[in-house]
């Protein structure tokens, strides 16, 4: 039976009738013998087989280019060469699929944009395979964190008629003909609806009634960002809990954060040390930091004092009440405080409708955390619990219609309530190193680019 090379690598004792399936990354021919580099995805490591002439299936050794997928039985023996444990003789080689010479992935470094262009066979590089991997085993490690701490995992829907962040930044979902049009009466849902910018309207209504809640999901944004940050489509992790305020909340997302990053530092340890070799040489010192050290908190009122004391020249000047942008952000985490910043108390009026008003009726409950290299990795909020208050802030952004059941959670055992999204994508851009989201997404969608 075919075993992955990661559990072939792995084993204490030289064995025979060893059976493994994959792909050529190179090969060389010697007197009397052949060498094949083979890789099956299952870890970074490829392994080395020695075909000697005349072994069954050796006449289809010529064919075995770079690219060809192929199946080989054989010993698995200690190895003189160095870098290496094990190396295989094989007793039997059999080509599966060969790949003519115009293969594009030959053995040299490629630059990301060209392997973009071939998403379809970029898993196939060490790099992306480690970052997929990686995006694998995180996934993996989201669920266990929270089913360690007793959340209910929620999947909330993918097709939706609320528009949480109020960006009007939303795909619209219709089975309506493009060039008659129609009303939203007459379609599908009878009614307007989009793909979701985020479960967390859905999520609230779960925390209050299960108490801590997560979804982690698909999220959808029309928005027209060509930046490395931004993408079209990308999966959000938004945990929801009742009876907890914004300081619980910076607590769960520093903690969350913390325990992602030793996942991967510690658990993924060979990939890792791709990233930190030929990545990023700056990431294992700044992952370090993340496990070692507590996270800085700032008010944004604070946060603008020392944006306005820098003495640099933004392209975007602070002033109180504005957004912060990418700029901004990445001087307080990069340059300033030189770790991850939770920014929280932002002013009420650059925030969506359901953040929990501050007592000074400037701000609101609201938190970002911004780390080195990316910025904004989370957004969060203690949620508006008071009915009066979400009323009236839901009536002053024109949402006044299709959200009593929002309304409800607040007119029926209304509980202080908190939450955050966390973009998995970025996570994976922060703790690989690489700069750039379309390179941590199986297939980008981006404005412009919806291929394969
Ligand atoms: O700050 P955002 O827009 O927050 C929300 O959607 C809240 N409803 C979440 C909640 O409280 N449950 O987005 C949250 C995070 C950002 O911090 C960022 O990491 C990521 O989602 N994000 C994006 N990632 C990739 N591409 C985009 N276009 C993104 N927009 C947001």
């Amino acid at each position: 039976m075919r075993e992955l090379i990661k559990r072939v690598l792995q084993g204490d004792e030289e064995r025979s009738a060893v059976e493994i399936a994959g792909w050529v990354r190179t090969r060389r021919d010697a007197k009397g013998f052949s060498f094949l580099e083979i890789n099956d995805g299952s870890c970074l490591s490829s392994l080395q087989v020695i075909v000697d002439d005349g072994v069954p299936g050796s006449e289809q050794v010529k064919d075995m280019l770079t690219g060809s997928s192929v199946r080989v039985t054989g010993d698995l023996v200690t190895s003189p060469a160095k870098g290496q444990k094990w190396e295989m003789r094989a007793t039997e080689v059999k080509l599966v699929g060969a790949a003519p010479e115009d293969y594009p992935l030959q053995k040299k470094r490629h630059s990301l944009e060209f392997l973009r262009e071939i998403s379809h066979l970029r898993p196939r590089t060490n790099l992306h395979g480690a970052i997929f991997r990686t995006r694998s085993r995180l996934a993996q490690a989201v669920h266990r964190f929270f089913a360690e701490r007793d959340f209910v995992y929620v999947q909330t829907p993918i097709i939706t008629a609320s528009d949480c962040e109020g960006a009007g930044e939303m795909f619209r979902v219709t089975t309506l003909d493009a060039e008659k049009g129609g009303k939203a009466e007459e379609d599908f849902f009878e009614k307007a609806a989009y793909l979701t910018v985020s479960g967390q309207l859905e999520g609230e209504t779960f925390a209050c009634a299960l108490s801590n809640i997560y979804t982690f999901g698909p999220t959808f944004r029309a928005e027209n960002s060509h930046t490395s940050r931004h993408a079209a489509e990308f999966w959000m992790i938004e945990p929801e809990v009742a009876f907890c305020d914004l300081e619980g909340d910076m607590d769960l997302a520093e903690e969350f954060v913390r325990e992602m990053v030793r996942e991967v530092v510690k658990e993924m340890t060979e990939d890792f040390a791709l990233f930190s070799k030929f990545v990023d040489k700056g990431l294992e010192p700044r992952l370090r930091q993340v496990l070692e050290k507590p996270f800085k908190r700032i008010t944004y009122t604070e946060a603008v004092e020392i944006l306005e004391k820098s003495g640099r020249q933004f392209d975007y000047p602070v002033s109180w009440g504005d957004n912060l942008q990418s700029e901004h952000e990445r001087y307080l985490t990069e340059e300033h405080f030189k770790c991850p910043v939770t920014v929280y108390n932002y002013p009420r009026s650059i925030k969506p409708f359901y953040m929990r008003q501050n007592e000074d009726d400037k701000t609101v409950a609201a938190m970002d955390l911004l780390v080195p290299g990316i910025g904004e990795l989370v957004g969060g909020s203690q949620r508006e619990e008071r009915y009066d208050r979400l009323k009236k802030a839901m009536d002053d952004h024109g949402l006044s219609e299709g959200y009593d059941w929002y309304l409800d959670l607040r007119k029926y055992g209304s509980v202080p309530h908190a939450g955050f999204g966390l973009g998995f994508e970025r996570l994976l851009m922060f703790v690989t190193g690489v700069a750039n989201i379309r390179d941590v997404i199986p297939f980008a969608r981006t404005p412009g680019n919806c291929e394969f």
